[in-house]
């Protein structure tokens, strides 16, 4: 896969694919080709029997600075309708591999929005979070008040989205918007080490509990149950089901092949 403004590597260890934004003089600014670009390649990577998790990043310097600014600045409101480009962002929530973010850096509007429509964000120590488009005029438009305010609760989310305040990697960890922080340089290695953890259980049922996980949000607890409990039935249809329990059994570690 080649793309113009990101990087993708389908193996960057077992079963695993780093997909890397590339447009530093921009700071990784989230124009409508460079989504179109993640979009594509997600797409591939989730068709890809050889990928079990995939990687987000920008790199060490800036995860994203936002949607870009200079090419929305003179859009008008049916400009924008008509672009409609939050479409890419439903489909990129389509997603049925788990998708880490390792965030170093700004990750601001449209970027923390990117992080947080991902399943999990490993944080460096330099990652900076924020909603700042209320400092330019406008509000969130890709699930800042709504994926935000589920992450880290209703004051603290308003706060950030009314004021366009950053937040540390230290207070976005005791907010519960990110699994870890750790040193910049090891952001990579640590993000392919929990990758490598899912990596090696069964795509089957990962898949199945992603799933479960996220209709949490679009579900009453009866509902949600109800999905949950459907999920792990159709785990028992799975062969990695009987090679994890028949392994448990055994006392040997299983070998799961996604069937
Ligand atoms: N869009 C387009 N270009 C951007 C950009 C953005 N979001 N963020 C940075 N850039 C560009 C700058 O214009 C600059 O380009 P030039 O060298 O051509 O002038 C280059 O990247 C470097 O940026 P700075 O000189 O500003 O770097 P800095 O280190 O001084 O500041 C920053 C870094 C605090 C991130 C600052 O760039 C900034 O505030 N960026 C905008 C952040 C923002 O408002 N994001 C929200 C965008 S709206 C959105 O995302 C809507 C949505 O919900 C989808």
């Amino acid at each position: 896969m080649t793309f113009e403004f990101i990087k993708v590597n389908a193996q960057v260890a077992k079963h695993i694919a780093l997909v890397e934004l590339n447009r530093p003089k921009e700071l990784n600014a989230l124009s409508r080709q460079v989504m179109l670009e993640i979009r594509d390649a997600l797409r591939a990577l989730d068709d890809d029997d050889n990928v079990r998790v995939i990687i987000l990043t920008g790199g060490l310097k800036v995860f994203a600075a936002g949607a870009d600014i200079k090419q929305m600045a003179d859009a008008t409101a049916i400009d924008m309708l008509n672009i409609d480009q939050f479409s890419t962002w439903d489909q990129i929530k389509k997603t049925r591999k788990p998708i880490i973010a390792a965030v170093s850096g700004f990750a601001l509007g449209g970027g923390c929005e990117l992080a947080m429509t991902c399943d999990m964000i490993m944080a460096s120590d330099t990652a900076k979070f924020g909603q700042p488009e209320i400092k330019i005029g406008t509000m969130p438009g890709a699930g800042g008040t709504q994926r935000l305010t589920r992450a880290i609760g209703k004051v603290r989310a308003m706060e950030m989205v009314l004021t366009g305040k950053f937040i540390s990697a230290e207070e976005a960890l005791s907010f519960g918007l990110v699994n870890r922080i750790v040193p910049a340089e090891l952001l990579l290695d640590e993000t392919i080490k929990l990758a490598g953890e899912i990596a090696k259980l069964s795509p089957v049922a990962v898949k199945l509990a992603k799933e479960a996980v996220n209709n949490a949000f679009n579900s009453t607890l009866d509902e949600g149950l109800v999905f949950e409990r459907k999920n792990f039935y159709l785990t028992f249809a799975s062969q990695d089901q009987k090679e994890g329990m028949a392994a448990f059994v055994e006392k040997r570690a299983p070998d799961f092949k996604g069937k």
